[in-house]
């Protein structure tokens, strides 16, 4: 019997090396952690529970049925992140590049068949150089069993990827239909083709870096949603993103005690619209001092800053909040930031996460690029996820609601539950200066002082229109509000909401503008 126990114990002590000391020294000087250690800072220490951990590989060509890690290249199991259940699946870099083989994918198909049917996240840590290029089409078979199983899953699980090295090809598929991308700068990158390729293609020379780093992904191409500074940073970041979001879609966001006044109201906030108009201000200042202890969860900071998404706690509620950035492009909504925030609101409806709007956001952007670009299927996506989400829906207009973006940023029309304004707020077709521009040609060609004669227009209309009274006097918003009382205003409607019910007419699913 204890021969039996021991020989267990020397085959776990086996799969635990992965590829080996040479190839972790590797790693490690390449300045990686490994994929076990990597899972090790992830969850709440001694919580991991491994499976599949003898599995080898089946490939004999090549010379492989000589070369086989117990576990292969991905190391999959469960435990626990702040006592709360998650899946996790790492990539194992030392064990043939982290490549995936047949049983590599068996062993990630299996955790997430796992975590969708007992209902808790599923964290993906990539280190991998893609398809087992051994095992050819099988290989590629698995990559799409587990597109398929990433794609059922959404909108019933929080899926998670970390990027902590190589991701190429067809491989940055699986990522790109989770929730949320972490990728680490300097040693994290994905492209589905890389720099060598490009060059024999198109004749571009660029970087590893350039191609498909961890910013460029955050800042350019908006494929990443959280850059961090290190491996840790990451695995530090996803901890503290799922403090945020429920289990599944059948859950709600856990509530988490803030110790932070309910009804704690900020003076500071009358004076944060400045009295021009034309003046940027900063929004995130306005969240900060709303939201519990000032906590702001930040995603895609660096990508499309005319609006601002991120979760935080109101009253201990978690939140999603969508905000118009005055401080970039006067906040404009554009094709970039249209998907930024559409993609968010669908995510926050699915996982029952109530969305709180700060709006300021003088219309969608002029310009061939962008109307050439498409900017009315992008916006749309907008318009349509607002629409669409039925989860409890707040929005507070602190300056302009002009135009088609005032239906779009969860306006009254479009089910909002409640529409509150700042006595600064600005709710029309559009801006003083362009309506007087267009209403008044013909009076202002023959004016004999145009200059004088339009600004007193524009005073006119400002003092009539631009203003939250016309809508509030519809009830297109439900209140006026002075910006100091928004924090306990808000709570009270969270509150308030706490047992909304709504729902869309059955359908198979919709059509949403891609
Ligand atoms: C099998 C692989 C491998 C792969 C790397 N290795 N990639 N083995 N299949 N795809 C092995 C290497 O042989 C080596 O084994 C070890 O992993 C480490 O690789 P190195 O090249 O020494 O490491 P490094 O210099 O860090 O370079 C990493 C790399 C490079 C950039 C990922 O290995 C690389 O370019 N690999 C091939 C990438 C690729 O073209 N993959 C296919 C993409 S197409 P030893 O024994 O020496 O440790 C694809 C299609 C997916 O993935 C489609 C889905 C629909």
């Amino acid at each position: 019997m204890n021969e039996k126990i021991e020989h267990l114990r020397q085959l776990r002590e086996q799969s635990q090396q992965g590829g080996g000391a040479e190839r972790i020294a590797r790693q490690r000087k390449a300045g990686k952690m490994t994929a076990r250690e990597r899972i090790e800072m992830l969850l709440d220490k001694g919580t991991f529970h491994e499976i599949d951990a003898f599995v080898v590989h089946r490939e004999r060509n090549f010379g492989m049925d000589k070369q086989k890690f117990l576990g292969d290249s991905v190391i999959t199991g469960w435990g626990t992140i702040d006592g709360r259940l998650v899946y996790v699946f790492s990539q194992d870099f030392t064990v043939f590049g982290g490549s995936l083989s047949q049983v590599h994918a068996e062993k990630v198909v299996k955790i997430m068949d796992m975590a969708v049917r007992n209902g808790a996240p599923i964290i993906g840590l990539n280190d991998s150089g893609g398809a087992r290029i051994q095992e050819g089409v099988v290989s590629l078979g698995g990559y799409a069993d587990i597109f398929l199983r990433n794609t059922l899953a959404s909108g019933v699980i929080p899926q998670i990827s970390a990027i902590m090295g190589p991701c190429a090809g067809g491989a940055v598929y699986s990522p790109a239909l989770t929730d949320f991308i972490f990728m680490v700068k300097n040693s994290s990158h994905m492209f589905i083709t890389g720099p060598d390729v490009v060059k024999t293609v198109t004749g571009e020379e660029v970087t590893f870096e350039e191609l498909g780093g961890a910013m460029t992904h955050n800042a350019t191409s908006g494929v990443a949603h959280m850059a961090a500074e290190s491996e840790a940073d990451a695995l530090f970041l996803i901890r503290e993103m799922m403090s945020y979001l429920p289990a599944n879609n059948m859950e709600d966001p856990p509530f988490k005690e803030t110790g932070d006044d309910p009804l704690r109201t900020e003076a500071a906030l009358d004076t944060l619209v400045p009295q021009n108009p034309n003046k940027p201000y900063d929004i995130k200042e306005a969240i900060r001092l709303i939201m519990d202890n000032g906590e702001f969860y930040e995603i895609q900071e660096h990508f499309a800053e005319n609006i601002i998404i991120g979760f935080a706690r109101l009253g201990g509620y978690s939140v999603g909040i969508v905000a118009n950035q005055p401080m970039v492009l006067a906040g404009v909504l554009d094709i970039n930031s249209s998907e930024k925030a559409g993609r968010f609101v669908r995510f926050c409806d699915a996982f029952n996460i109530p969305l709180i709007v700060f709006e300021d956001v003088p219309g969608f952007l002029p310009g061939v690029d962008q109307e050439h670009g498409g900017i009315i299927r992008h916006g749309a996506k907008l318009l349509y996820a607002f629409c669409e989400a039925t989860v409890p829906k707040i929005t507070v207009v602190t300056r302009k609601a002009y135009g088609g973006a005032y239906c779009v940023m969860n306006s009254k029309h479009i089910r909002s539950d409640l529409n509150l304004a700042w006595p600064t707020a600005e709710i029309a077709v559009m801006g003083p200066d362009g309506a007087v521009n267009i209403i008044h040609r013909r009076e202002l060609a023959k004016a004999e002082d145009p200059v004088g004669r339009k600004a007193e227009l524009v005073a006119d209309y400002r003092e009539n229109f631009a203003n939250p009274y016309v809508a509030a006097q519809r009830g297109y918003i439900d209140d006026v509000i002075e910006p100091s009382e928004t924090r306990p205003r808000l709570i009270n409607a969270l509150n308030m909401l706490q047992n909304k019910r709504d729902q869309n007419p059955p359908k198979k699913h919709g059509n949403m503008p891609l």
